[in-house]
């Protein structure tokens, strides 16, 4: 029996791609030390707690389960946190990367897929990154992800393993059942925090920047589903099961929206008007960044399901009403 084990398994991405794998009756253990994970977002597999760079820790799972494949989620992923704490950028992205790629060589593991993301790409001219642009990070993030996709591919190259490096935009929505969703305190990434604010969690959103050369004046980003971008984890591993040959592709739908654009759908969908407060640009931010992914639509026979701003919203939105009335119910009534 195939095994397959992932690393991060109870945060945001992890889960659903977890509770993918599980419906399709994959066995799957999940090593995450719940520092921005939840327990019961892990449905269905086996959850061990504990950190993804301790080699005791890994080199027993690997010891007694039949893996057979690695999806490593595991990561720190706040851009501004990485500016102001590198080391724990390279600490736990980076380094930990490295000891779960040595515990993989000893236990003849071959087959790993990596959460790798647009950050490597960091400024691009056009706004527009294939997977051959130039990979340029702006920020120890970005940085600590990159070292990442190297080691691997040096590793790779050793024929000891085949990769498929999935360089994820900007993620967002949850599962459309309700399930499991995005729950991870202290949110910055733009849908998150305006569906927080729909439901009364924050009292404004900001805009970062409305004077960008872009229709609006405010940032574009390509913004794709949880799900579709889970599916894209299980079409690697099949093509890797396959034997086909290591890969790094682009997970975004190759067009994007504006701050304004998701801020009227936020509306429309909540059903109320944001207090949306205009503020200069944030630091390292890009005008405009949007996949081409061409190559992962060709070569993994990918196609989107949900690749529509109001739906990716909605669901966003369902989520954080469900948080919303879970925090409620457990305010002690005076
Ligand atoms: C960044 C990273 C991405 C990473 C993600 C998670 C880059 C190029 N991208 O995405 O790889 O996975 O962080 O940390 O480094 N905005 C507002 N108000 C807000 C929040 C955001 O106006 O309150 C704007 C931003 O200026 C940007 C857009 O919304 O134009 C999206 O921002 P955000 O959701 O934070 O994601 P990125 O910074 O694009």
């Amino acid at each position: 029996m195939n095994e397959v084990l992932v690393t991060g398994g109870a945060g945001y991405i992890g889960s659903h791609v977890v509770q993918q794998l599980v419906t399709r009756g994959e066995h799957v253990v999940v090593v995450d030390n719940l520092s921005t994970g939840f327990r019961e977002a892990v449905r269905g597999a086996e959850l061990i707690v504990g950190n993804v760079g301790d080699v005791d820790l890994v080199s027993r799972v690997l010891a007694t389960h039949t893996v057979d494949a690695v999806l490593h989620f595991a990561a720190h992923t706040v851009v501004p946190e990485s500016v102001s704490d590198p080391l724990k950028y390279y600490g736990n992205n980076t380094c930990n990367t490295r000891n779960l790629l040595a515990c993989c060589a000893d236990a003849g593991v071959d087959k790993l897929i990596f959460s790798s993301t647009a950050a490597v790409y960091g400024v691009t001219a056009s706004g527009i990154a294939d997977e051959d642009t130039p990979t340029l990070p702006i920020n120890p993030y970005g940085s600590s992800k990159l070292m990442s996709e190297t080691m691997l591919r040096d590793h790779s190259a050793t024929g000891a393993m085949r990769h498929v490096i999935l360089r994820y935009f900007n993620v967002a929505g949850c599962d459309p059942q309700g399930r499991i969703g995005h729950s991870t305190p202290q949110a910055t990434l733009l849908i998150k925090v305006a569906c927080e604010h729909a439901v009364g969690k924050r009292a404004s959103l900001s805009i970062f920047g409305t004077d960008y050369d872009t229709p609006d004046g405010t940032g574009i980003r390509d913004y794709i589903h949880v799900e579709d971008l889970a599916a894209a984890h299980l079409r690697s591993l099949d093509h890797l099961r396959a034997g086909g040959e290591s890969l790094t592709l682009n997970c975004g739908y190759g067009h994007g929206y504006s701050v304004r654009e998701v801020i009227d759908s936020v509306q429309r969908l909540g059903g109320r008007r944001l207090n949306v407060i205009e503020l200069p640009r944030r630091a390292g931010d890009t005008p405009m960044l949007i996949a081409r992914s061409t190559r992962l639509k060709q070569t993994l026979d990918w196609q989107p399901q949900y690749d529509d701003l109001d739906f990716i919203v909605g669901t966003a939105l369902s989520w954080e009403r469900q948080l919303a009335r879970a925090s409620a119910r457990a305010v002690p009534v005076a």
